[in-house]
């Protein structure tokens, strides 16, 4: 039996709702069938945007969409991708499969889509190959309310009001794919492009999110907080659990593998804290997750430049211990984006044509958008580890946080693909009145398809029983459950 103490009195942080975020890039099917098929489509759309994709998404909670990219961000000219259909320029997408990329969507469609989904939104400027013309114009045309060239422009091609932008990135991967730059030539350029990222009159203050480091390049936190520190607001890390198997046929060794690799990034956070921490002792820049999740071999007999794979189980189980880890920090992280919405890398869906499917990790994302502004809770689980020799990991990972009401949430992780665990729950100082609790729970590899698309969904949860002041449950293998209590 495994002890686990809630503490309503414990109230660490507030848990911001952009950790739930996702990340749309011009890659593969992502934008293009998956979430764009143009007004012209059979498929059901509105204003180009499917409409089967927008509704799924707006169950799950999205609240703030990264977009142009990833790699092609710093590829991308916006100019290209504004004003009549017709004359949008054709261009090569080297970057991801060599494919047409016809620019149908751009800048005016990406905030119809946000506005579709009720989201917040985060864009990614062009620092590898544009210039800080380009980028400040650029602020310009889609945040200044007032006379000016670029507000003109966008005037006349048929939007009046400015939009808002919440999130600006000053580029992607400037360390590789988004100019191959050094830590400290990025940071001079990261202060000389920020610069021009402007604030008009009547807009909220944009928040300024720097190029952070991959994964454990702990040199390039350290150099970009050195020198930049005063002029960001948040810094971006990126932290893929890649793996060498295909997405549904892997062995019990490459189950615990990937999660050990997944878990990895409480201590990479961590330590990248403690050096943002030691430049800004005031906590002033947060740290931002702008691409995490999980990066298998792409399907066979796809284009290996789409990054299309599938979904199991595994992918539930990284979905689950990554935001359960996110909110333990989420006094420092506010905001992470899933790599990526649709049909690339860990897809919360999958489309074929007018068919569409729900992924395990999209019924992650719905059982945990409760915790969305929440504060967490002080909690503590006792467990022990499961795994291979090799590769072990923490068999129960939790976290659970306080709405404004007092109900309280926690969302449960047995990672172990075999046992289950028994868990004595109390809340301190608390009476209970009522538990309810829902499960995403299966074998390692189950996945929905297209012939089946109802293998993994959530179901009510009942495997526990009410005390006075909390409750016993038995967690199954390879599940997640939240539980609801009043
Ligand atoms: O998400 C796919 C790619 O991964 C992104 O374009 C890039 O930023 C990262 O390397």
């Amino acid at each position: 039996m495994e002890n686990y103490l809630i503490n309503p009195d414990q109230k660490i942080s507030m848990i911001n709702k952009d950790i739930y975020g996702s990340f749309s890039e011009h890659l593969g099917r992502c934008i293009y069938e998956g979430l764009f098929v143009g007004k012209d489509s059979d498929i059901p759309n509105i204003n180009g945007l499917r409409c089967d994709v927008i509704n799924a998404l707006k169950e799950m909670g999205l609240p703030v969409l990264r977009w142009p990219g990833g790699c092609f961000a710093d590829e991308y000219h916006w100019k290209d991708g504004i004003g009549k259909l017709s004359e949008r320029k054709k261009m090569i997408n080297t970057h991801w499969g060599g494919v047409v990329e016809d620019n149908s969507f751009g800048t005016h469609e990406f905030f119809e889509l946000c506005s579709q989904l009720g989201c917040d939104t985060y864009i990614t400027g062009n620092v590898g190959s544009g210039s800080v013309r380009e980028m400040s114009e650029w602020v310009e045309y889609m945040t200044f309310g007032g006379l000016s060239p670029m507000s003109e422009l966008r005037r006349k091609n048929g939007r009046e009001e400015p939009w808002k932008v919440k999130y600006f990135g000053v580029g992607n991967e400037n360390w590789g794919c988004g100019g191959n730059m050094s830590s400290e030539y990025y940071a001079n350029e990261y202060k000389r492009y920020a610069t021009y990222v402007r604030n008009y009159d009547g807009n909220d203050r944009i928040y300024k999110v720097a190029c952070g480091p991959n994964s454990e390049d702990y040199n390039w936190t350290e150099e970009v907080m050195k020198n930049a520190k005063d002029h960001m607001n948040g810094l971006a890390l990126h932290y893929y659990t890649g793996t060498d198997s295909y997405a549904a046929e892997f062995s019990e060794e490459g189950y615990y593998k990937t999660l050990k690799r997944a878990y990895k990034i409480d201590e990479i956070i961590t330590r990248h804290l403690e050096i943002m921490n030691r430049y800004d002792p005031k906590k002033r820049v947060d740290l931002i997750v702008d691409e995490w999740g999980t990066w298998h071999k792409v399907e066979p007999g796809t284009n290996p430049g789409f990054l299309y794979q599938q979904n199991t189980m595994r992918d539930a189980l990284v979905a689950a211990l990554t935001l359960n880890i996110f909110n333990k920090h989420s006094d420092r992280i506010r905001m992470c984006n899933i790599a990526q919405t649709i049909n690339v890398l860990q897809a919360v869906m999958l489309t074929d044509g007018a068919d569409m499917l729900l992924t395990p990790t999209y019924y992650v994302f719905k059982m945990f958008k409760d915790h969305q502004q929440n504060t967490l809770l002080g909690s503590f689980i006792t467990t022990h580890e499961t795994g291979t020799d090799e590769n072990k990991v923490p068999q129960l990972v939790e976290s659970a946080s306080i709405d404004e009401n007092g109900v309280i949430y926690s969302t449960v992780a047995n990672t172990s693909a075999s046992e289950e665990s028994e868990i004595k729950c109390r809340i301190a100082g608390r009476e209970i009145e009522s538990v309810s609790a829902e499960i995403l729970t299966g074998k390692t590899d189950d996945f929905n398809s297209f012939e089946n698309k109802n293998v993994v969904f959530t179901k009510d949860f009942g495997g526990f029983s009410l005390m006075k002041d909390g409750f016993n449950a038995v967690i199954p293998p390879c599940s997640v459950i939240k539980f609801i209590i009043k």
